[in-house]
């Protein structure tokens, strides 16, 4: 269901049953809710091999206490079952993100790579351990609480897109303002991601590689304190791609917005602050680097 909503200059929709990120009571109470500082400008942290042991890992302390966490993963499960099989998509993660980091996660098909960012957004529930964004355990939030947690805190590019397909690009990415304040300009982050001419068209009428940029306009525009990413260059051309890694390594670098990527590029890895490699539902590694290459060098 659509609400649209006609203001001088601008349209806003809410899809209220298909957007993960919204349901109208939230919208309500969102508005009234504190919105979060953004993060501090910090030194960079020294190379460090945190861990490196296969699917089991231990906790993971920050390895600056001048850096400000924003997440911690501990013992985090998803377990699926069905009938008398369990299946862990992801088994005991212990891992520690600080605000304002550019985070790469690696790892094979399968590996569990889209299930820990669906954690990280609260768009899943763990089965198991504790889940801290900002001090508070998002496994103990009820459906309400981790509503207003997305809709506040988390912007998403889906590994799909999930645009509304009734939409036009440029609504698609207005919805944002309905969902919290201190978005940009839906045509600026249109514009950024080189839509400017195709901003009227919808998804149907756009090649995966437009609608994989409005997905990214989408989320760049909800100016969120966690930009999560899957896969976001999945569908891009070469020069096209290394634009969205810079995009995104600018709401990093400038903004101090922490980003979070899942890809299948190793080369990737290069311009992040931490990498994560993930495989058979485990965290095999996670890697933090002193000098990340700009999204610009990056060649693929
Ligand atoms: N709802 C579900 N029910 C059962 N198993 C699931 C479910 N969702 C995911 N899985 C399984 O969990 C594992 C991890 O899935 P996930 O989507 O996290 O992989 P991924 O690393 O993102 O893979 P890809 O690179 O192909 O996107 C897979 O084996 C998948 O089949
Ligand atoms: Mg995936």
């Amino acid at each position: 269901m659509f609400r649209k909503k006609n203001t001088p200059g601008e349209i806003e929709f809410i899809d209220i049953e298909n957007d993960p990120t919204l349901d109208k009571k939230t919208k309500k109470k969102s508005k009234a809710k504190k919105s979060m500082e953004p993060a501090k400008t910090e030194a960079k942290k020294p190379v460090k091999i945190v861990a490196e042991k296969p699917a089991k890992t231990e906790s993971v302390e920050p390895i600056n206490e001048d850096k400000q966490v924003l997440i911690e993963f501990k013992d985090v499960c998803k377990k699926y079952v069905q009938g008398d099989n369990e299946f862990y998509a992801l088994k005991d993660a212990s891992l520690t993100i600080n605000e304002g980091e550019m985070v790469v996660i690696l790892g094979p098909s399968g590996a569990g790579k889209s299930t820990l960012l669906n954690l990280l957004g609260g768009m899943d529930s763990a089965s198991g351990g504790h889940i801290w964004f900002d001090g508070e355990d998002l496994t103990t939030f009820n459906d309400n609480k981790l509503t207003a947690y997305r809709a506040q805190n988390v912007g998403v590019v889906f590994q799909f897109y999930n645009l509304i397909p009734t939409l036009t690009a440029y609504e698609n990415v207005a919805l944002m303002k309905d969902i919290k304040d201190g978005t940009t300009d839906p045509k600026e982050a249109l514009a950024a991601v080189g839509l400017a001419e195709h901003m009227h068209q919808f998804p149907s009428q756009m090649s995966g590689g437009e609608q994989q940029r409005t997905s990214i306009a989408r989320a760049l525009a909800k100016n969120p304190r966690l930009l999560l990413c899957d896969e976001p260059t999945g569908a891009l051309d070469t020069d096209t791609g290394r634009e969205v890694l810079r995009l995104l390594q600018l709401m990093s670098r400038e903004k101090k917005r922490t980003v979070v990527m899942v890809t299948h590029n190793s080369l990737f890895a290069d311009i992040a602050d931490t990498v994560i490699r993930v495989k058979n539902g485990g965290i095999k590694s996670i890697v933090h680097n002193e000098t990340p290459k700009d999204a610009s060098e990056v060649q693929w």
